[in-house]
């Protein structure tokens, strides 16, 4: 289960945040929890989280490890900050800020590298979706964007499906829409990297009281979860779904 908490709270808020949320899954066990916060509030989330068996990520990296590139933050800075994961290629950074399948490989190859661990995005837009081309499109950004890693470096990745028109909308995905979008990209995996494993969540506004449907899914391995992952109690309830 994974918190994507996008632009999002100060460091002092992080701390709040982690001195709720700890307690409430210190008895959680079967999923691995993870809070991808913004780059400034990393090292309070980090320090808060030590000790327990919460991971912390990044939201973006660039792909030289270091570098005249005003504004950027590189993996091996990420993980010398003590994270462990770091999302790529959000629909948000494709939309906003010019991110690529081209783009998306480099940053997951670098943060590989790095020895982060990458939850790689790919997703349809409403206007793809109603124009019968979601699978096409979840194709295009395996294609461009997964598989060119090398098979080690796949294994080190997990897949999020996150419907674009999901995000943010108050309108999930039906368990059995993300679950047939899953199963595409299984099989796009499968091509590619014969039968390889790999963890596939589903993210676009996952809240307490769908996750368990969701999660009843057997093509539905986790969440990356958004504004639902702001609020500790909202975001532990996510992640202790089974209970
Ligand atoms: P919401 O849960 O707010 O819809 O956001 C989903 C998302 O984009 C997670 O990366």
């Amino acid at each position: 289960m994974a918190a994507n908490w996008k632009m999002f709270k100060t460091p002092a808020e992080t701390k709040t945040f982690f001195a709720s949320f700890l307690p409430l899954v210190k008895d959680t066990t079967g999923c691995e929890v993870a809070i991808c916060a913004p780059f400034v509030d990393l090292p309070e989330a980090v320090s808060a989280a030590a000790g327990s068996a919460v991971m912390i990520g990044g939201q973006n990296l660039y792909w030289a490890k270091e570098g005249a590139f005003t504004g950027e933050i590189s993996g091996p800075m990420l993980k010398a900050l003590g994270c462990t994961w770091v999302i790529v290629g959000h629909s948000e950074r494709r939309q906003y800020f010019g991110e690529t399948d081209e783009t998306v490989l480099r940053r997951t190859k670098a943060a590989m590298e790095a020895g982060l661990k990458v939850i790689v995005c790919v997703g349809e837009l409403l206007s793809e979706r109603e124009a019968g081309e979601t699978e096409a499109v979840l194709r295009k950004q395996f294609e461009g964007g997964i598989a060119g890693l090398t098979a080690a470096e796949f294994a080190g990745i997990v897949i999020a499906y996150e419907p674009v028109w999901a995000i943010g909308t108050g309108k999930t995905a039906t368990p059995e829409m993300a679950a047939e979008a899953h199963r595409v990209i299984r099989g796009l995996a499968a091509e590619r990297f014969g039968g390889a494993e790999v963890r596939i969540l589903y993210g676009g506004s996952v809240k307490p009281d769908n996750v368990k449907a969701l999660m009843a899914q057997e093509e539905i391995d986790g969440a990356l979860v958004g504004g639902a992952s702001l609020d500790a109690a909202s975001f532990a309830q996510i992640v202790n779904f089974a209970s």
